[in-house]
């Protein structure tokens, strides 16, 4: 019989030809909703692969009634939406998609926080609103980002290829990471590695990339942001749990930060309408990744592991790759 991959939700075509041409019988759910733990919990039951989304919710009990589930392939280089526990105990390969996005995500990064620092959302609502009269010495003033010192919270792909943009701007790096960067990583990007609450003293702009695990959720609360400069400015692209939303909002609040720019939150797709409120806040729906060269590779190298699991082939990008011995 030839094996299932139940795919369970919209994905670029690649993804599914890439499977169909390994010989797989492609289950796919071609919808933006996705499914209900229900329909996903009845129609994985009958797959030998899931190609999934970081939106899919792949608990324990979810698996326990998968039984024929040899690999999980999660669209994105997060994968905090899986029980990766569960599915190693259940000897279920998971992968994900790392390097690919790396490059877009600290573009985005930057965008952020030249947004959010030169004020460019709401000069643009300003303008389109026919409020412009004059030019103004003072007319939407913002801050710069050149040459001010940046925060990098966690030092991986990604937070690397920020201090690299970051050097185009002549900023000062300093970096809070578990491990040190090899000193030529650190030679090369001009960083310098800060116990956390030193970066968080120190920074202008504070750029979050730590993955989200029982560790790294709510890592910047309430005593973290007070030692933010009033003047400084929180960037998220990572997750949303990584921050205590509610003590960003209050701290945006009463002016213990001048602002921030956010790609993620704690209960997407909802916002809370605190930080909308705020003119000081960038806030976007989730688009670090989003190019279509990026997205369109991401459904190819997660389709190309599931597909290389299910015909015997070791997977790119394991996440457990102890289930492969
Ligand atoms: C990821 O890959 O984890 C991003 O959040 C989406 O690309």
């Amino acid at each position: 019989m030839p094996p299932r991959v139940l795919v369970t939700r919209h994905v670029y075509p690649a993804a599914i030809a890439i499977l169909q041409e390994a010989g797989c019988v492609v289950d796919y759910h071609d919808s933006r909703d996705g499914m209900t733990p229900e329909q996903l919990g009845r129609r994985v039951r009958h797959a030998d692969g899931l190609l999934c989304q970081l939106t899919d919710p792949i608990p324990a009990e979810l698996l326990a009634g998968a039984d024929k589930l040899q690999v999980i392939s999660q669209i994105a280089v997060g994968h905090d939406n899986i029980d990766i526990a569960a599915a190693s105990a259940r000897r279920i390969v998971v992968t994900n998609t790392p390097d690919v996005l790396t490059e877009a995500t600290a573009d985005l990064t930057l965008a952020l926080m030249l947004a959010v620092a030169r004020r460019l959302p709401e000069a643009e609502r300003f303008l389109r609103a026919g409020s412009w009269q004059r030019w103004e010495i003072d007319l939407l003033c913002g801050n710069d980002v050149h040459g001010a010192t940046l925060g990098i919270v966690g030092f991986g792909r990604i937070g690397r290829a920020v201090a690299r943009r970051a050097r185009g701007f002549r900023m000062r790096v300093l970096y809070a990471a578990r491990n040190p960067a090899p000193p030529e990583v650190e030679r090369e990007l001009e960083a310098r590695q800060v116990p956390l609450d030193m970066l968080l003293q120190r920074s202008d702009y504070v750029s979050l990339h730590v993955p989200l695990s029982p560790a790294t959720e709510h890592l910047i609360g309430v005593a973290q942001l007070a030692r933010m400069k009033p003047t400084a400015f929180l960037i998220n692209t990572a997750r949303g749990p990584v921050v205590d939303e509610r003590a960003l909002i209050a701290a945006l609040e009463e002016g213990l930060l001048a602002g921030a720019g956010l790609d993620v939150f704690e209960r997407e797709p909802a916002v809370p309408a605190e930080l909308l409120a705020l003119p000081n806040v960038v806030a976007l729906p989730h688009v670090g990744s989003a190019t279509v060269a990026v997205r369109t590779r991401m459904c190819a190298i997660a389709a190309r592991d599931c597909a290389a699991v299910l015909t015997g082939e070791r997977p790119e990008h394991p996440v457990n790759p102890e289930v492969l011995e």
